[in-house]
């Protein structure tokens, strides 16, 4: 997608510098653009434990180049191992990163010699990113069809797509999983509107989702995170999309926190609820969300200050009584029952284990 007119994916390999892998600084979006060089193993670790990359198909492919780097470092297996253990402890949630890492490590163990292990491992990498990219397409194409529907029953009146945090191309590669159909949609002209939940206490909605969505002109409002349930309430909302880190095969879906309370309050408004993913963001060892999705905790410095734009720089606030004890939960989840479709790269599918079959029956156990 595009910044400033100029078309950039969120990871890229620095030409004629194979071992160099170049990233956009999402922590200071978008007050600054900046892009950052990641070249050992610890980079890609601190990048993904940092923030500076996030949203799960994007940790994911960071986490490739990662094993990439890690070949072009340390050459034994073992040690190899051992990035791949550390980077597994950067994010718990994201289950693409788990994902990644076992396609990666799979597949750097054919390798004969240290050399063919780190043309694996790029060859890989860079596989992954092409196919994130040509998932998200994808995706976008069959949420498009929903955007159509509605548009044509509001005659061509702006279709109002609620979504939460930022599942957009700077989640991924290109395109985005929530947002890919908003952009195709825009693209043909149907007329869209945004409302983009500001997502507390990172605001990943009205740092990231806000900023991508002007950079290609797509009308967007940025919203309180508890706006929701009044703008549903009042028939401004036809549907809210929304990402995930992680599904259980039975279409539960852990995704940013607050997430869920927007699947309620469309529930109780009759509102269709989707969730755009590719197939990478599936867990298909575990049927029980709540119970089995491990949910990521934070820094508690992160709820208590609020970061911005001064005029001059990017400065901390502090938002509270210094005495008082935060607590930071990064995602929770949504119960499959919740949600009206699941827009994958496949095709649409309800959130229950049978019909996700249907779309990826090699995963009938
Ligand atoms: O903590 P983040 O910013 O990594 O959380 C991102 C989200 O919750 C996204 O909605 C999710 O990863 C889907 S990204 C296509």
């Amino acid at each position: 997608m595009k910044i400033k007119g100029q078309h950039y994916r969120t990871i890229w390999v620095k030409e004629n510098e194979p071992g160099v892998v170049q990233t956009i600084d999402q922590r200071l979006l978008p007050f600054k653009f900046e892009i950052l060089d990641l070249r050992k193993p610890e980079d890609f670790e601190w990048a993904i434990a940092d923030m500076i990359v996030r949203g799960a198909p994007l940790i994911g492919v960071t986490a490739a180049y990662g094993m990439y780097a890690a070949t072009l470092s340390k050459q034994s297996r073992h040690d190899i191992q051992k990035v791949a253990e550390s980077l597994k402890k950067t994010r718990p949630t994201a289950v693409d990163l788990f994902n990644s890492i076992e396609r990666m490590t799979n597949a750097i163990k054919t390798a004969s010699d240290p050399v063919k292990q780190s043309q694996i491992a790029l060859s890989l990498a860079n596989q992954m990113a092409e196919e994130s990219v040509d998932g998200c397409r994808k995706i976008g194409e069959y949420g498009l069809e929903i955007i159509k529907q509605i548009s044509k029953k509001k005659n061509g009146e702006p279709v109002n797509i609620l979504t939460h945090c930022n599942a957009g191309w700077l989640a991924c590669i290109d395109y985005g999983t929530a947002t890919a159909p908003v952009y195709l949609a825009h693209e043909e002209g149907i007329k869209v509107h945004v409302w983009v939940d500001e997502t507390r206490p990172r605001n990943q909605g009205s740092r990231l989702t806000a900023f991508e969505l002007g950079e290609h002109g797509v009308p967007h409002t940025v919203i309180a995170d508890n706006t929701g349930g009044h703008l549903m309430q009042h028939g401004m909302v036809d549907m809210v999309i929304v990402g995930t880190d992680r599904t259980t095969r039975t279409g539960d879906v852990a995704n940013k926190i607050g997430t869920y309370l927007k699947a309620l309050a469309a529930h109780d408004n009759n509102i269709p609820f989707y969730v755009a993913l590719p197939s990478s963001t599936f867990d298909w060892s575990i049927r029980n969300g709540i119970e089995e999705i491990p949910i990521e905790t934070r820094s508690p410095k992160e709820v208590k200050y609020m970061e911005g734009w001064n005029g001059t720089e990017i400065d901390d606030v502090l938002l509270m009584p210094y005495s008082s004890k935060t607590a930071n939960y990064g995602f929770d989840v949504t119960p499959g029952r919740l949600i009206t479709g699941l827009i994958t790269e496949k095709g649409i599918c309800k959130a229950n284990e049978k019909s996700i079959l249907e779309l990826f029956p090699e995963q009938r156990t």
